[in-house]
């Protein structure tokens, strides 16, 4: 997975302008503050500097997980349109572009953001897309916390957002956006116990709301993760010659960690299990964590299981489980 190369272009051209140097310091003194700082009234990105670190940095990243997420959404319900996107926190508008990668009929697309440097690369980002909608996106410069209601779209997404403003702020902002998602909403953070926090607790409210869960969870039950374990998922994109040495970073790909939530207005139709690690694989058989309807548990499938060993041998972390045929499977035996 990589950023679309129109995007890749804009990006490396902003940064030529203000030198290597000066942004591998900037991506370094960044990161160090995302670790430090708490959700907060000041700003994380205040500089140019700052802004163009994050977008080298990490925009590839978390264009990695927002599409990754968006096409899980794509696969499991395919009837759900989506004409319109509403990216809250919307930074250079990394959901957006990965949107449009996506989902082929959005025709409408509103970002707001606080940060007007950022709105002013998005847009330059923007204008070399070679979609309309997002050469034509709405951009508003607006505090998400000082805003009641937002405009009705198709999916509402909260990329890596939400995560930045202080708790009770954050769960209004949560109720608005959802009261202006008319088919679904799509919250986004890192996959950090603090980051799956917020997700889990985002889950409990929109279920309350009458939300119907569509991913990654395949049941509306209390979330049974628990004690020092969190639920997150993984996206592996490769790293540009210009990523690679603002990190100084020997590796040519990088695995992106994130916890996710897709939540529908309508009933939709849920995996019957999810994977929730990386399958542990050795000689003659393949033990595979999932989340079930009810619990958490461990299947162990064995090469003398033919049709279920294919199977699991391809899946991966982050992949559904169909428990029913084990189930079958297992009663035969
Ligand atoms: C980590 S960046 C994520 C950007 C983008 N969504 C992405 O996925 O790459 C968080 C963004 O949320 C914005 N943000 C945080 N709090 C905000 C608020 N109260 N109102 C508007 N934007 C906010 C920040 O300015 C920043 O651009």
């Amino acid at each position: 997975m990589q950023l679309p190369s129109h995007l890749q272009k804009a990006i490396e051209s902003e940064v030529s302008k203000y030198g290597l140097g000066n942004i591998t310091r900037a991506a370094a003194d960044l990161s160090e503050k995302y670790r430090l700082l708490q959700p907060s009234t000041e700003r994380f990105i205040t500089t140019e500097l700052d802004r163009l670190a994050y977008i080298a940095v990490r925009m590839p990243a978390t264009f990695a997980a927002a599409r990754a997420v968006f096409a899980e959404m794509r696969r499991l319900a395919t009837e759900l349109p989506v004409n319109s996107l509403l990216d809250l926190g919307a930074g250079p508008g990394t959901a957006a572009w990965a949107a449009v990668n996506v989902f082929e009929d959005v025709h409408r697309i509103t970002l707001i953001e606080q940060d007007r440097g950022l709105i002013s690369l998005g847009k330059t980002f923007a204008g070399e897309s070679e979609d309309e909608a997002l050469r034509s996106a709405d951009w508003l410069s607006l505090n998400l916390k000082t805003v009641d209601e937002f405009p009705a779209h198709d999916l509402v997404v909260c990329s890596y957002s939400l995560g930045e403003i202080e708790t009770e702020a954050a769960r209004k902002v949560l109720r608005a956006a959802w009261y202006a998602a008319i088919r679904a909403i799509a919250i986004i953070e890192p996959g950090t116990m603090k980051g799956f926090e917020l997700v889990r607790n985002a889950r409990d409210e929109l279920i309350k709301s009458g939300g119907n869960v569509l991913a990654p969870c395949p049941h509306h039950q209390t979330c049974p993760m628990s004690g020092d374990d969190w639920c997150h998922f993984a996206r592996r994109f490769q790293r540009t010659p210009l990523h690679r040495r603002i990190k100084s970073a020997a590796l040519g790909y990088e695995d992106e960690k994130f916890s996710y939530i897709v939540v529908a207005k309508h009933p939709v139709r849920q995996v019957q299990a999810r994977v929730i690690r990386h399958p542990l694989r050795r000689p003659g058989y393949t033990q595979i964590q999932i989340c079930d309807k009810d619990q958490l548990r461990s299947i162990t499938v064995t090469r003398s299981d033919r049709e279920l060993w294919k199977r699991a041998r391809k899946i991966d972390w982050g992949d559904d489980w169909e428990v029913k045929e084990e189930r079958k499977r297992n009663k035969r035996k």
